[in-house]
C-alpha cells in the first residue's frame, strides 16, 4: 500500500477502506509516513468528507493507536459526558457527584486546562488537600465504593490524535466535521466510557457558532459512537454568554456547591439535570427521562447530591467543609464592581472576551506549563436579556491587584447593553440520539 496512492483517492473525492485508514494511522503513529504526505490527506479530507463508517473507522484506529483504559472492573455501566467548551464551564464538577448520586458510576478521567480558566482537575485543586496523584488501583476502588472519582490522564492515550491534531493545527485542516469528530470521540472511547453523552456548544462562544454546525458535529459524534458499540446522545446547548455566573477556578466550585444545594444559577442547574438524566438513563438506572429528572431534581433538594460531594472530596484528601462554609476555598485580595455605563437591557455577553478577562486576573494558562491563581476570575450579574441601570453591577471582578484597567476595558467591550428589549436566548436547542 502506497501513502500516495491514499491521497489521491480522497483527493477524487472516493471512500477509504478500513485497511487503508489503519495504514495511514499506524503509519502516522510510528513514524513512517511523513508530515506532508499526512497534511495532504488532511486537507483533502477537509474538502472531501468521510463517510459514516470512515469516520468510525478512523475513530478506532485512532483509540487503538495507544492505551485503552480498561474500567471493566467497575461495575455498571460508566457513561462519560463531554463538552465541546465553553466559557466557565462549570458542568462537570455539578454533574460528577450529581449522577453518582443517582447510582450512576463517574470514573472521570480529566485533565488541566490552556486558556480561560483551568481544567476540571485544576478547579478541584482549589479544595484544600484535594489531589488526583491516585493509582488506576485506587481509582477504580474509590468508583466501586462510592460511585465517583477523578484522575489525572494517565498512559499513552491516543497518540495519533495527538499528532493529527498538532499536524491540523498548523495546516488549517482543525476545522473538519469528521475530523473533529473522530478527534473527540476517540479520546472518550479510549477513556473507558461504555456509554457517552455531548454537550455540544453553539453561539457566539462556542466553536461552532450556527446552530446548523453544532448539530452537523453532534450526528457526526453520535453516529460514531453509535456504530463502534457506545450508546451516544447529545444535547445542543447554548454558548451566546457564559453558563452560570461564576468564571475562574475557586469561584466555580463555590458556584458548584451551591448548584448542588439546590440554589445555583437558573441556566447551570437546568443544563446539569438535563444532561444528568441523559446520563441516568443511559447508566440504566431509571426508566425514562421524566423518572431520571424527578430523581436528580430531588437529590438536589434533598441533600443527597452536595453529600455525594463531600464524599468524593474527601475520598481524594479534599477539606469537605468548604461545602458548609465556602470561605475556606482561596480568596482574593481585592473585588471591584464593573457599574453599567448607560441603562437598558444587555444584550450581548461575548463569552470569549469574558473568559480572556479571567485570564489576565491570571485563573488561565497563557501557556501550558504556567501557573495559575485559583482565587481569581469574574462573576456575572446580569445576564443576557436583564434589565439594568447606570450604574448598577454588571458583575464582581476577584483580583489579587488594584491594577485591572486592561480587564476592565476588555470587560466593558464584551458586554453590550442595548435600549430595545432582548429575548433571554433558549439554553438547550435538541437532542440528536
Ligand atoms: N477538540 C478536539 O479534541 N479535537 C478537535 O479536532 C477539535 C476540538
Ligand atoms: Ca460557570
Amino acid at each position: 500500500m502506497r501513502m500516495y496512492d491514499i491521497i489521491e483517492k480522497k483527493r477524487d473525492g472516493k471512500k477509504l477502506s478500513n485497511e487503508e485508514i489503519r495504514f495511514f494511522v499506524d503509519g502516522y503513529t510510528n513514524d513512517n509516513i511523513p508530515d506532508y504526505q499526512v497534511s495532504a490527506l488532511m486537507m483533502a479530507v477537509f474538502f472531501q468528507d468521510m463517510t459514516e463508517e470512515e469516520r468510525a473507522e478512523l475513530t478506532m484506529a485512532m483509540v487503538e493507536s495507544g492505551d485503552l483504559v480498561d474500567l471493566s472492573a467497575i461495575s455498571g455501566i460508566k457513561v462519560d459526558k463531554h463538552s465541546t467548551g465553553g466559557v466557565g464551564d462549570t458542568t462537570t464538577l455539578i454533574l460528577a457527584p450529581l449522577v453518582a448520586s443517582a447510582g450512576v458510576p463517574v470514573a472521570k478521567m480529566s485533565g488541566r486546562g490552556l486558556g480561560h480558566t483551568g481544567g476540571t482537575i485544576d478547579k478541584l485543586e482549589a479544595v484544600p488537600g484535594f489531589h488526583v496523584e491516585i493509582s488506576i488501583e485506587a481509582f477504580i476502588n474509590l468508583v466501586n465504593r462510592n460511585k465517583v472519582a477523578v484522575i489525572g490522564q494517565t498512559g499513552n492515550l491516543t497518540p495519533a490524535d495527538k499528532k493529527l491534531y498538532s499536524l491540523r493545527d498548523v495546516t488549517a485542516t482543525v476545522n473538519s466535521i469528521p475530523l473533529i469528530a473522530s478527534s473527540i470521540m476517540s479520546k472518550k472511547i479510549a477513556s473507558g466510557a461504555d456509554a457517552i453523552v455531548l454537550d455540544v456548544k453553539t453561539g457566539a462562544g462556542a466553536f461552532m457558532k450556527e446552530l446548523d454546525d453544532a448539530r452537523e458535529l453532534a450526528q457526526a459524534m453520535v453516529s460514531i459512537g453509535n456504530r463502534v458499540g457506545r450508546n451516544t446522545m447529545a444535547v445542543i446547548s447554548d454558548m451566546s454568554q457564559p453558563l452560570g455566573k461564576a468564571v475562574g477556578n475557586a469561584l466555580e466550585i463555590k458556584e458548584a456547591i451551591e448548584t448542588l444545594q439546590g440554589h445555583g444559577p437558573e441556566d447551570l442547574t437546568e443544563l446539569c439535570i438535563e444532561l444528568g438524566s441523559q446520563m441516568v438513563v443511559l447508566a440504566n438506572k431509571a426508566d425514562n427521562l421524566d423518572e431520571a429528572r424527578k430523581q436528580l431534581t430531588d437529590n438536589l433538594n434533598s441533600g443527597k447530591a452536595i453529600e455525594q460531594f463531600k464524599v468524593f472530596l474527601e475520598a481524594q484528601g479534599g477539606d469537605a467543609h468548604v461545602a458548609d462554609n465556602p470561605d475556606l476555598l482561596p480568596q482574593s485580595s481585592y473585588t471591584f464592581d464593573l457599574p453599567a455605563k448607560e441603562s437598558g437591557t444587555v444584550s450581548e455577553i461575548e463569552a470569549e472576551g469574558i473568559g480572556t478577562a479571567a485570564m489576565m486576573l491570571g485563573a488561565g494558562r497563557k501557556e501550558k506549563d504556567s501557573g495559575i491563581d485559583l482565587s481569581v476570575g469574574i462573576v456575572l450579574n446580569k445576564k443576557i436579556g436583564d434589565p439594568v441601570s447606570k450604574g448598577e453591577s454588571l458583575l464582581k471582578i476577584h483580583a489579587n491587584t488594584d491594577t485591572i484597567d486592561d480587564v476592565t476595558e476588555k470587560l466593558y467591550a464584551s458586554i453590550v447593553i442595548s435600549n430595545r428589549t432582548v429575548e433571554k436566548p433558549p439554553l438547550i436547542y435538541e437532542n440528536v440520539s
